[in-house]
């Protein structure tokens, strides 16, 4: 019987255009400690008096085991997680992420990355949250026919500091308020920002990438009143050097991106005006998922 221990990374996705492939993995956690024993326990600071039948990262790896006609091994799976919920930051992809990988362990899976994502994506519904929670770094991703074709940035020469109000919001509300249909005119314009932005990205050019960041047409115009403070937010980190800020995921957490060593000024200046906000300066996590035995 084997222990070992699952870290996932939280997200932030969209980045402005990127709307559903895009993301970046950010420095944040979900860990599942696991040690093998005779019976099922799930302890999770989220569960409550939940059955471990009913966990949804239980109910993920089982479902993954049984695509592949695998049972589980019984397991105690302690999980600990610094990954706000429903913030816009990634938690479900994480827990996805996780329980994919618990079967992969737990049910011998031997499955590959690809597969996983593929797993990930088809359960999320999109790529951008659960591709950068798998592998890292910022992933610009597409999925189309059941297939994913993606690129990973590794390195970014600026700073992130997300902004993390107190309130929740749900996805499917933050979701709900998005057109169905775009005209050719505006499917154009919206894909010639988000491919603007991804070059400017890949060059290093942060200023033209923050204000194409802020152009996007797909879900921040339609999100903006959802989101508290948005527009202070984006005045407030504009006036002190950001580059641009936008909704984390599908918010309300808003990701700014600013110059090196310019965060501290920026958070000072925001703490001032939203004095009730987590402020969290954020690295890039370039590994994403991680399996440690014990
Ligand atoms: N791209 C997704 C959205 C991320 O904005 O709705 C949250 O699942």
């Amino acid at each position: 019987m084997s222990s070992f221990m699952i870290r996932v990374p939280a997200s932030s996705a969209n980045i402005g255009p990127g709307f559903d492939s895009m993301g970046l993995a950010v420095d944040l956690y979900l860990t599942l400690e696991v040690t093998e024993q005779t019976t099922w326990e799930f302890i999770s600071p989220s569960a409550g008096d939940v059955p471990f039948e009913e966990n949804f990262i239980y109910t993920t790896a089982k479902q993954t085991a049984e695509r592949h006609g695998k049972t589980l091994r019984p397991a105690l799976v302690e999980e600990t997680t610094s990954i706000p919920l429903a913030r816009g930051l990634g938690s479900s992809a994480a827990a996805i992420v996780a329980g994919i990988e618990l079967a992969n362990q737990l049910g011998d899976l031997g499955l590959s990355q690809e597969e996983k994502l593929a797993y990930a994506t088809e359960i999320e519904g999109h790529p951008d949250n659960v591709a950068p929670a798998l592998l890292g770094g910022l992933i610009i991703s597409t999925y189309k026919d059941e297939e994913i074709d993606w690129l990973k940035i590794d390195q970014l020469g600026l700073e992130l500091i997300a902004l993390i109000p107190a309130v929740e919001l749900k996805t499917k509300a933050a979701r709900d308020v998005l057109p169905e249909q775009f005209s050719i005119a505006d499917a154009a314009l919206g894909s010639g920002i988000g491919n603007v932005t991804v070059a400017a990205l890949i060059s290093g050019d942060y200023e033209l990438a923050g204000k194409m960041m802020e152009k996007d047409i797909f879900h921040e115009p339609y999100r903006k009143s959802l989101i508290p403070n948005y527009d202070l937010i984006q005045q407030t980190t504009k006036e002190h050097g950001a580059f641009g800020t936008v909704i984390s995921g599908a918010g309300p957490t808003m990701m700014s991106f600013v110059p090196q060593d310019r965060s501290s000024k920026v958070i000072t200046a925001l703490k001032e005006v939203l004095p009730d906000y987590r402020l969290e300066r954020m690295k890039m996590d370039t590994v994403g998922l991680i399996v440690e035995s014990k």
